[in-house]
C-alpha cells in the first residue's frame, strides 16, 4: 500500500527532494530547536554534519549569548543550521508589582524545601526579540524558525531580504493558514505529543491539543508550503508515518534530548530514559505557558494555583532561580523535565548515530513493503 512512498529518504540520499535541496541538507530530519541550553553548538553541528538540520533554540538567550553560540556552531560545521526565536505575545498582559509579589509568594515554600534563600522579586521581564533578529541577520543564519506566534510583516521581510528561509509553528490548521499568509516558507505542524512548550497562539491550548496523526494531513490539505511533522516522532517508523501523512520533513526534539552532545542536565536525561508513554503532562506551572514535561512534585503542588499563575514570560522569570538551583542539586522534583510522549523510545546515543540509525531503519522499512 505504501510503495508510492519509497522515496522520502532515498530521494534525499540522492539529494533530490525539493525541500532538502532548498535547505541544502541531505536528510529531512530536523533536530528541534530547544531553548534552555540544550541545543549546544556540539549538538547542532553534529546534526548538521550528519546531514540533518541542527537548530539553535535562542529563547531565554541574550543577544551576546546567541552570537557566541552561533560562532561556536560555525567553528564546528560549514553545513546549514537554523536559529529559532520565541515570538513575543500580542496581548499586552501586564501585572502590578503586587500581583507578581503574590505569584512569587506561592514559590516560597519550595525555596525552603530546596534550602535556598528567598529571591528578590525580579524587575526585568522583557525578552530581546528585535535584538536577537539583528544577530540572526548579522550572522547570516540561512534558516530561521519561530514559535508562539506570527512574526511581524517587517521582521519577515527583513529576514527574507537577508536571504533567510523562514519557518513558523502551528498547532491547528487555522494557525498554519495564518502563518502561510504571513510569508512562512515552511510550517512545523506540532502535534500534542510534542515535548516542551505548545506553540499555540490563536486559541486555547486545550482546544489545540491535536495529535500529530490528525494534525499533519489536515494542515497539508490546507496550505501549499512544505509541512514539517513534529510530536512523538522518535525513529524511522515515525518518519515513514509522517511522510505518508504528507509531511516534507520531520522535527524531533525528545529523541535528541538524550544525545551525548546535548546540554540536557544528566539527571533530566536519566529520567527520560526511565520514563514511559504516560509519564508526561502539559502544565503552565513552570513558565506560565503550557508545556509538556515529566510529572513531578512541583507540578503536583502548583496545580491548585494553575489559574493564579502569571502568563509567560512572567512565571518563567519568577521560577528561574528555583529551577536553576534544582538543576544544580540534581533534584528532579523541582526541575522542568520537558519531554514528549515518545520518551519511552529514547536512547542514549551520539547525534550522528541517531540520524544514521533512523536512515538505515527507514530504508529497511521501505524495502519490506
Ligand atoms: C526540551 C524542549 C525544549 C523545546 N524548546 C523549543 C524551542 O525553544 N522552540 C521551539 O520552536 N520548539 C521547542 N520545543 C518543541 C520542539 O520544537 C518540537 O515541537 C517537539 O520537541 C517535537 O516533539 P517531540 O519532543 O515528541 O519530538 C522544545 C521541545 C523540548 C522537548
Amino acid at each position: 500500500m505504501i510503495t508510492g512512498y519509497t522515496i522520502f529518504l532515498k530521494e534525499v540520499t540522492m539529494l533530490s527532494s525539493t525541500f532538502t535541496k532548498k535547505l541544502n541538507i541531505s536528510y529531512p530530519i530536523i533536530q528541534a530547536p530547544m531553548a534552555g541550553g540544550i541545543t549546544t553548538p556540539e549538538l547542532v553541528a553534529a546534526v548538521s554534519n550528519a546531514g540533518g538540520l541542527g537548530s539553535i533554540g535562542s529563547g531565554y538567550m541574550t543577544p551576546d549569548a546567541l552570537c557566541e553560540v552561533i560562532q561556536k556552531t560555525k567553528d564546528r560545521t560549514d553545513q546549514p543550521f537554523s536559529v529559532n526565536l520565541f515570538v513575543p505575545s500580542d496581548d499586552e498582559v501586564t501585572y502590578s508589582r503586587e500581583e507578581l509579589k503574590e505569584a512569587a509568594q506561592l514559590l516560597h515554600p519550595f525555596y525552603t524545601e530546596l534550602d535556598i534563600e528567598i529571591q528578590e522579586l525580579p524587575t526585568d521581564f522583557e525578552e530581546p526579540f528585535e535584538e536577537l533578529i539583528d544577530v540572526v541577520i548579522d550572522e547570516g543564519v540561512p534558516i530561521v524558525s519561530f514559535t508562539f506566534g506570527i512574526p511581524s510583516e517587517e521582521t519577515v521581510s527583513r529576514l527574507k531580504r537577508a536571504g533567510a528561509f523562514v519557518i513558523g509553528t502551528a498547532t491547528t490548521v487555522n494557525e498554519a493558514i495564518h502563518l502561510e499568509k504571513a510569508g512562512m516558507d515552511a510550517i512545523v505542524a506540532q502535534g500534542s505529543e510534542a515535548g516542551g512548550h505548545r506553540g499555540t497562539f490563536s486559541t486555547s491550548y486545550e482546544q489545540a491539543m491535536v495529535g500529530t496523526m490528525a494534525l499533519v494531513p489536515q494542515v497539508v490539505d490546507h496550505v501549499t508550503v512544505p509541512i514539517i511533522a513534529a510530536g512523538g516522532i522518535m525513529d524511522a517508523r515515525g518518519v515513514l508515518a509522517a511522510e505518508v501523512l504528507g509531511a516534507s520533513a520531520v522535527q524531533l526534539g525528545t529523541a535528541f534530548l538524550t544525545c551525548e552532545e546535548s546540554g540536557t542536565n544528566p539527571i533530566h536525561q536519566k529520567t527520560i530514559l526511565e520514563s514511559f508513554e504516560d509519564s508526561t503532562v502539559v502544565t503552565n506551572v513552570f513558565s506560565g505557558k503550557p508545556a509538556r514535561g515529566i510529572h513531578n512534585y512541583f507540578i503536583e503542588q502548583m496545580n491548585d494555583y494553575e489559574d493564579a499563575i502569571p502568563a509567560y514570560p512572567f512565571q518563567n522569570t519568577l521560577t528561574r532561580a528555583l529551577r536553576k538551583e534544582a538543576g544544580k542539586q540534581q533534584n528532579i522534583q523541582f526541575m522542568s523535565l520537558w519531554a514528549g510522549q515518545g520518551a519511552r523510545l529514547s536512547k542514549k546515543t551520539k547525534a550522528v548515530d541517531l540520524i544514521n540509525w533512523i536512515v538505515r531503519e527507514y530504508e529497511k522499512l521501505v524495502a519490506k513493503k
